[in-house]
């Protein structure tokens, strides 16, 4: 099964990043045909600055590679090194209403940010269709806001081949898999989320992690104290890294009484450096290698491209955009007669 998502930096990637969408991608590997782009071009959509823009793709590349993506099991690409999306894009949006990108909330919740209206921006969800249905995936994992994108996706994959398909179903329609959700929050409470400020990430140096974790809020229930595992924030974040076992013996500990949140605190630490701390340590490694960076995600492009091409050698077909000799015979004697 072919599995396709894009991954758009924003940023420094938290704990928060990595449960919700970068620790399901890697597994994926393990079980599917992954395709994994870093959609560049959308990025552009809010980045206008050439120098910023490279670094935000690197970033990407450094991330997940340090956190065990394989480009053995998984094809890992640039989205503007097959520039055959944008010009998808263009025909989709030949055959897709301005009302359908009019109801999209995600453009709405953006513009309500202050986030320049341009048409890359109104047109967003076009090139994230052209993304999927050039490399004809089964499934698209996505978290929940992204899930009316995939939806938009069906629908043009539905008015195209309408239009040009003449009954052929030349776009493949995707299902999303929408991301497990997990709760993690941040060190005060809130949601974890790099705008509140809140996040613990991924990368920082031990120092800086363990003082985040220290500050994580919690209530002033005294050490002898029963607590309750439901209502702590420690807690929360130490389910999600700790083993099963590990999480009830802790749930037990709460419960009973007689643990600091110190204590639990100090756990989460030395659990957080137990998964992060390797793979900070290959982050180093890498960052210090960008021409093997760079040739995995040309490899990758060149793997994509290898299914992008023929696809859009028919799409062109289907709308009449090449000349008649340059049809296949048979082809060319049907348009003829
Ligand atoms: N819009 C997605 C996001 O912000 C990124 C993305 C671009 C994407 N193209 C895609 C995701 C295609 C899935 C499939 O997260």
């Amino acid at each position: 099964m072919r599995v396709l998502s894009g991954i758009q930096s924003s940023g420094v990637l938290h704990l928060g990043n990595y449960f919700g969408a970068m620790k399901q991608h890697i597994e994926d590997q393990e079980r599917h045909e992954c395709f994994f782009f870093i959609a560049n071009y959308h990025s552009l959509t809010t980045v206008h600055d050439a120098a910023r823009l490279r670094q935000l793709t690197v970033d990407v590349a450094l991330d997940y590679l340090a956190m065990g993506l394989d480009p053995a099991k998984a094809t890992l690409f640039r989205q503007s090194d097959v520039p055959e999306v944008t010009e998808l894009a263009w025909i989709l949006s030949t055959v897709t209403g301005k009302g359908l990108l009019e109801r999209a909330t995600s453009y709405k919740d953006k513009i309500a940010k202050g986030i320049e209206p341009s048409m890359g921006l109104f047109c967003y969800p076009i090139l994230m269709a052209a993304d999927i249905l050039i490399y004809r995936p089964q499934l698209v994992p996505v978290g929940k806001d992204q899930l009316q994108h995939v939806e938009m996706t069906q629908d043009m994959a539905g008015y195209f081949n309408t239009t040009f398909g003449r009954g052929e179903p030349i776009l493949k329609r995707p299902e999303a898999r929408l991301n497990q959700a997990y709760t993690v929050p941040g060190i005060d409470g809130q949601k974890m989320s790099k705008s509140y400020g809140n996040a613990i990430d991924l990368f920082d140096t031990p120092k800086a992690t363990r003082k985040r974790i220290m500050s994580i809020v919690t209530d002033s229930t005294p050490v002898e104290a029963p607590k309750d595992p439901t209502k702590c924030n420690v807690f929360a974040i130490l389910a999600l890294m700790a083993e099963e076992q590990e999480t009830k013996q802790w749930e037990q500990r709460y419960r009973s009484g007689g643990m600091g949140y110190g204590e639990a605190k100090q756990r989460l630490y030395e659990l957080f450096e137990a998964t992060f701390g390797p793979a900070r340590e290959r982050r180093a490694q890498l960052e210090k290698d960008p021409s093997y960076v760079e040739d995995v995600l040309r490899a990758g492009a060149s793997k994509a491209r290898a299914v992008a091409l023929p696809l859009m050698r028919r799409v062109r077909q289907a709308c009449g955009l090449v000349s008649q000799r340059d049809l296949p015979v048979n082809q060319a004697s049907r348009v003829s007669t």
